[in-house]
């Protein structure tokens, strides 16, 4: 990550008509974060906090990271009432070593870099669950101007499952199938 791609992030989310793309949280998280064991919850690349406000909302003692100071003051905003179920962290993927065996659930959504499944064994306790969903390679059909080194490549969620159990794995869906999504879990 470059300084010029984390003060890209940081306008983005500085911008007075900021407004959250999708205040929701994402789907495949509310259909699969109950397939997890335990209540220790990561959201890497958390962004303005969709996902780790409905982690909390459903309980989780959540740890957000982002590479983002901005982002992680919008995510502490919408969390307010977390207290110490919610731990912050400003820090850059590319570069950070994991604590090991940690997560009972680690989330990822709209974000994607090449070690991030290195990251995610490490951090994953045997049992845990990998929720994952980000833009593939087919996005830039629709939208051109954007970087290809930020875009999955077509069965790369395949490839990085060997050794996972598949809960569930599709590279694009009807009507979506510039979004590829995975829910694995790490085997005990
Ligand atoms: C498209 S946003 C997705 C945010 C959130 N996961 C969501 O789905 O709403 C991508 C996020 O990745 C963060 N990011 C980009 N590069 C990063 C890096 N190297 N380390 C940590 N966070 C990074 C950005 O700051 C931004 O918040």
């Amino acid at each position: 990550m470059s300084m010029a791609d984390r003060q890209r992030w940081d306008g983005k989310y500085s911008a007075k008509n900021f407004n959250a793309p999708e205040s929701h949280p994402s789907e495949i998280l509310q259909t699969y974060h109950d397939c997890a064991g335990g209540t220790n919850a990561w959201d890497l690349a958390c962004g303005a906090g969709r996902n780790t406000r409905y982690l909390l909302q459903m309980g989780y003692q959540v740890t957000a990271l982002d590479i983002s100071p901005v982002a992680l003051e919008r995510c502490r905003c919408i969390a307010d009432n977390a207290g110490d179920r919610l731990q912050l962290l400003e820090l850059d993927v590319d570069t950070w070593m994991p604590p090991d065996a940690k997560a009972d659930l680690v989330c990822v959504t709209r974000f994607f870099q090449p070690r991030l499944i290195e990251l995610v064994h490490t951090l994953l306790k045997p049992g845990g669950i990998f929720i994952y969903e980000s833009f593939n390679e087919r996005y830039a059909q629709r939208r051109p101007d954007m970087s290809p080194r930020f875009l999955l490549p077509l069965g790369y969620l395949r490839n990085i499952s060997d050794g996972m159990e598949i809960i569930h794995l599709a590279d694009g869906m009807p009507g979506q199938y510039y979004i590829s999504r995975a829910v694995l879990r790490k085997p005990l």
